[in-house]
């Protein structure tokens, strides 16, 4: 394990700090417990959410990188921290859908759970102020957040991540309804997938119940939370 001597706090987030290290091109993601939902409206802590979100996402990065899509990913640290590349953070929430549920069952007036006859592509401007508004490929381009080609990049390692991570989650009793990715840019221009792939940012239902092990948990009080995270992390690491 490399040893990164930890620097400057580049970012602090909702769910996570983002710090420089010593090492060129270098930082450490430190997962946080607190939880914030609607945009900051609704906080609160999730205990060990941390250690889940850090764990998960590292072994689905692994997992995708086995599969050919490029990640920030290069090693995890301790629990709640892992050794990522440092990027520059393309401003766009990439959201990939499977079922109908959350933001699209409500916009098209869909029942949560509808069956979709096809994957589902949506980008989201990242800004807060404006509570990160969906936008096409015309508004990215316009707006000089990303260019043609690495849209069709990011597009391709979406549903590339999407088939991978689906039948991975499908051996452990999970249903990927929906989730979503942030890429960045490597000082060489190369997009990579970044940010994290965790209970945070999919929706992971249970196969055989449909009993929700994600934030909707804690977005829509339905209790469990905590143990919902770690029945996540139990069926990943419990398939070896
Ligand atoms: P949505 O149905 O609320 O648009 O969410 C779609 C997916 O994106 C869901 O898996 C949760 C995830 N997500 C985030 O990770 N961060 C966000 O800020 C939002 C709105 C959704």
């Amino acid at each position: 394990m490399g040893t990164y001597i930890k620097r400057e706090l580049v970012y602090e987030g909702k769910a996570k700090k983002v710090f420089g290290t010593d090492a060129d091109g270098v930082c450490i993601v430190e997962y946080k417990d607190e939880a914030t939902a609607g945009n900051g409206a609704k906080k609160g802590v999730i205990p060990g959410k941390g250690a889940v979100n850090n764990r998960v996402t590292n072994r689905l990065m692994r997992l995708l990188e086995g599969h050919g899509i490029p990640t920030h990913f290069i090693e995890e640290l301790d629990d709640v921290s892992a050794a990522v590349r440092r990027v520059e953070i393309v401003p766009l929430e990439t959201i990939v859908r499977n079922i109908a549920a959350g933001s699209l069952a409500a916009r098209l007036g869909l029942a949560e759970g509808a069956k979709l006859h096809s994957p589902v592509l949506e980008y989201c401007y990242k800004n807060d102020a404006l509570g990160d508004p969906m936008v096409n490929e015309y508004h990215i381009v316009a707006m000089g957040w990303a260019s043609h080609s690495e849209l069709e990049t990011i597009a391709e390692y979406s549903f590339m991540a999407n088939a991978v991570l689906g039948e991975y989650l499908r051996g452990a009793g999970i249903e990927l309804v929906d989730f979503k990715l942030e890429f960045g840019r490597a000082d060489d221009g190369k997009i990579l997938l970044a940010d994290e792939i965790s209970p945070d940012t999919c929706r992971f239902w249970d196969i055989k119940t449909g009993k929700k092990l994600d934030k909707d948990r804690f977005r829509r009080d339905l209790g469990g939370v905590e143990e919902a995270y770690n029945e996540v992390l139990e069926r990943l690491f419990g398939q070896g």
